[in-house]
């Protein structure tokens, strides 16, 4: 796992913008066609401004891009101002360009979940691989909606949320936890694991404690962020407060300083 340590949220958001766009660039060279997988929350909304912003600029394209989210609440109505596909339109997909029906995610409008949940893996089996998967993560440690307690090996499927998440997340609707939907479709982690790249953006003091459960910590379904030690290409994106509990931390920036040009991301 490669850790990145910045001192301002922009730069984390500069970095995130550059490793999806560099593996974007070279998986579209290799196989012609790219995925990117999707992540809500307010974590990687600097990347994703970045990344409009070079599409509006610099011209960056993502007319062949096939984007597919991480995770869907169940049971809000199609159109929902804060369904998770409503949200990735509004905040980053149309200001890229990126078509919305080549945008995709789990139907958690369905009557039957358990059926959309296996119907949502098979279409990421049929597109993917995911070329890069861009990650928050909860103060929790979940990644996705993979709450402590999930399967290292987990497929998509329904998940219940915690009542922690139910209040973090308790902003997005009116500040009333109850308002927040109960249950989840999420790519397991072992789902999220077969993305080629993937890129965890962390920033603020309330993730401090698990980033750094995460990324030093033991591989344990109590933090499901802790999974990506067992994947070879991960770059963990932090600002300085959401690393400040990495015990490492002096030898990765000590790393970062010396990074040759050829690493890349
Ligand atoms: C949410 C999402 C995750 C997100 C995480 C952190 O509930 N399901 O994909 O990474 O929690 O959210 P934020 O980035 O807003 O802190």
């Amino acid at each position: 796992m490669e850790i990145v340590l910045l001192p301002t949220s922009e730069e984390c958001g500069r970095v995130v913008a550059d490793a999806v766009a560099g593996t974007l660039a070279e998986t579209r060279e290799r196989n012609g066609h790219v995925v990117l997988g999707l992540a809500t929350g307010s974590s990687p909304l600097l990347a994703y401004g970045e990344l409009a912003r070079r599409h509006r600029e610099e011209g960056l394209s993502f007319a062949d891009v096939e984007g597919f989210l991480l995770d869907e609440y169940v049971g809000l109505p199609a159109g929902h101002s804060e369904s998770y596909l409503e949200v990735i339109r509004r905040e980053f997909t149309d200001a890229a360009g990126l078509d919305p029906a080549r945008v995709h995610g789990p139907d958690g409008t369905s009557p039957d979940p358990m059926a959309a949940a296996r119907d949502y893996e098979e279409r990421l089996q049929a597109a993917g691989p995911v070329a890069v998967q861009v990650l928050g993560i909860g103060a929790n440690g979940h990644i996705g909606f993979n709450e402590p307690g999930s399967s290292l090996a987990s497929p998509t499927r329904v998940k219940t949320l915690t009542e922690q998440t139910r209040r973090d997340n308790a902003r997005f609707f009116g500040g009333d936890p109850e308002a927040v939907p109960r249950h989840v479709i999420t790519q397991g982690l072992g789902t999220i694991l077969r993305a080629g790249h993937l890129v965890l953006v962390a920033t603020g003091e309330a993730k401090a404690a698990a980033v750094a459960a995460a990324a030093e910590g033991p591989v344990s379904a109590s933090c499901p962020a802790s999974a990506l030690q067992l994947h070879p290409h991960v770059t963990l994106v932090a600002d300085d407060a959401a690393g400040s509990r990495l015990e490492g931390a002096d030898h990765y920036r000590y790393v970062l300083e010396h990074k040759l040009a050829e690493q890349g991301w």
